[in-house]
């Protein structure tokens, strides 16, 4: 194998253990299985609670999205993303000056009304 084929095999391989231990240190907790966590509610009302001043507010290093079934699991596992879920909601991330803080960076930041 010539010098160069070994360097790219490291690289790639470094890549790729890189890549796992971003989606092991990043996933999305499931939701709880109680009634304020019923998947019959709109993401507005889920912010309700989890937007910053809420009983709950979302880790400063939250995903700057507001579409919450797209990431967070039923207690079963299960995903159920909707269709055409807006990414940015009033008193979501952009409303927070927590989560926005340094990351407002060009592309980051959701056209207003559109992903
Ligand atoms: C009535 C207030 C309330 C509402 C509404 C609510 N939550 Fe929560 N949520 C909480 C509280 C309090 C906790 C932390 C205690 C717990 O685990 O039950 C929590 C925990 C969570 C967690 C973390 C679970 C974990 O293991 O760390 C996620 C994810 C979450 N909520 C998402 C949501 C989503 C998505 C919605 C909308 C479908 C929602 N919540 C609606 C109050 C609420
Ligand atoms: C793009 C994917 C994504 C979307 C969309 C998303 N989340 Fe999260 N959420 C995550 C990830 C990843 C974490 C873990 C981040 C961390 O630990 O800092 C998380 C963590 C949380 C936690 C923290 C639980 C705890 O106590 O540690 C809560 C609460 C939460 N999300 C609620 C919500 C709510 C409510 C919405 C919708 C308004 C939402 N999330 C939308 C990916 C997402």
């Amino acid at each position: 194998m010539s010098r160069r084929r070994r360097l790219l095999l490291w690289l790639l391989a470094a890549a790729v253990l890189f890549g796992a231990l971003l989606l092991v240190a990043s996933k999305p907790p499931r939701l709880p299985a109680d009634r304020d966590h019923a998947l019959d509610q709109a993401e507005a009302h889920c912010l309700s609670c989890h937007w910053h001043v809420g009983r709950h507010p979302r880790p400063p290093d939250h995903p700057l999205r507001d579409d919450c079934f797209s990431c967070h699991r039923d207690p079963g596992g299960d995903l159920h993303p909707r269709a055409g879920a807006p990414t940015n909601l009033p008193g979501g991330w952009a409303d927070d000056p927590r989560l926005a803080r340094g990351s407002a960076t060009a592309g980051a930041r959701p056209s207003p009304g559109g992903p």
